[in-house]
């Protein structure tokens, strides 16, 4: 098979597309479990949420609502500023609601340390935070998930709905970008 332009750009593969698939039929499962007759809203944090979205609730068997909401945190290059903003939010009250937060990578904490706080406030029964990776490495909001697909190094990855600079978002595995893409 022909290797794309844009994986020309990668690394290494860090996570399969085999290994996604069966991760998220997991998460899917364990998401039935605990929220089973509870009538969940799955909130997608956008853009990178997409993909990740689309498996999980179909892996998912529970009747469930979608949102999407997007946030900014003035990310530098590869670095988030610290600073959220609200640039795409909620089409309806979610006061008494349960929450699925459904997020492509926690890496600093500053996007869902700000959500969660902010969904609280919106009134929220309960909050339950999937993230397809974890870079635990990298924290400095003291904020966890519930559940968590793969726990990554401290190394930019892309594909699978994660991008750097927009792009990569529809390689369908995750892998490692070579530094040299985004550093020159
Ligand atoms: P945080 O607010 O620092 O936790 O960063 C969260 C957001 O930064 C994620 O939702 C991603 O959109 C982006 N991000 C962090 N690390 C990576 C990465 O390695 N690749 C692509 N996007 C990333
Ligand atoms: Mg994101």
């Amino acid at each position: 098979m022909r290797r794309s332009e844009m994986e020309q750009d990668i690394l290494k593969v860090l996570v399969t597309e085999e290994d996604l698939r069966s991760r998220v039929a997991e998460l899917g499962e364990a998401l039935y479990e605990r929220l089973e007759g509870k009538d969940p809203l799955f909130l997608g944090v956008l853009k990178g949420c997409f993909m990740f979205m689309a498996d999980l609730v179909r892996a998912c068997q529970l009747e469930c609502e979608v949102e999407f909401m997007s946030l900014s945190s003035y990310r530098s290059s590869t670095v988030s500023s610290g600073k959220v903003e609200i640039t795409q939010n909620l089409t309806k009250d979610i006061a008494n609601r349960h929450i699925v937060i459904v997020e492509d990578i926690l890496d600093s904490g500053t996007t869902l340390a700000f959500l969660k706080q902010y969904l609280e406030k919106k009134g929220a029964a309960s909050i339950t935070i999937v993230t397809l990776l974890d870079k635990p490495s990298r924290r400095t909001k003291a904020v966890t998930a519930d559940l968590s697909g793969f726990q990554v190094p401290d190394e930019f990855v892309v594909g699978y709905g994660l991008d750097y600079a927009q792009r990569y978002r529809n390689i369908p595995y995750i892998g490692v970008l070579k530094p040299e893409v985004y550093a020159g």
